[in-house]
């Protein structure tokens, strides 16, 4: 039995499936970024950790929801991709899709309908007043929320920035995101 079981890379070496790729290749760029702080608009740091934080929280909601967990993990990963590499969220989603696409066929391996599920997923995440039937644009889209609703301030700086109507359309998100995990329903930005 022991002889069967394979150690965890850790992420290093070649040993990775395409999609681990994927997540290799967002941390990388985000440590290697040559835009400081002082020209984004979020740190490099918040990157890390929003990256990392939709990585994991899409695995757990697609297999509450029966979706392709790898699928829906890379779609997470470079939801962001525009910000990470640009520093600027101005038209990030259409314009991280093709950055995306990129990585998708730079990295090998992917079909050309995992790559449109994942671009389009990609390009499409900011929409969030928009409720599509498109299951993985909307992961990612409450994957998005739901991530963010985990920093203290985040309530503050969607009142903030966003418009009445779309702070509700996230509450909304996450509201529902909770419900799918079990997690209390009252004080959503916790
Ligand atoms: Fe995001």
């Amino acid at each position: 039995m022991k002889n069967k079981l394979k150690d965890f890379h850790h992420y290093k070496g070649n040993n990775l499936t395409r999609f681990e790729k994927v997540e290799r290749k967002v941390i990388e760029l985000i440590l290697s970024s040559k835009v400081p702080d002082g020209q984004r608009e979020d740190s490099v740091i918040f990157e890390l950790k929003h990256a990392s934080g939709c990585t994991q929280i899409a695995r757990i909601l697609a297999q509450k929801r029966k979706l392709n967990v790898e699928i829906a993990d890379a779609a997470a990963t470079l939801h962001d991709i525009y910000v990470i590499i640009h520093g600027t969220y101005k038209d990030h989603a259409k314009l991280g899709s093709f950055i995306a696409e990129k990585i998708l066929k730079e990295i090998n391996g992917f079909s050309k309908s995992e790559i449109a599920t994942i671009t389009q997923a990609v390009a499409h995440h900011s929409e969030k007043d928009i409720y599509s039937n498109n299951p993985y644009i909307e992961l990612v889209k409450d994957v998005d929320v739901f991530d963010c609703s985990l920093y203290k301030g985040a309530e503050g700086s969607y009142r903030i920035h966003k418009p009445e109507n779309i702070f509700k359309e996230y509450v909304k998100r996450i509201k529902k995101v909770r419900r799918e995990l079990g997690l209390p329903q009252n004080d959503v930005f916790r």
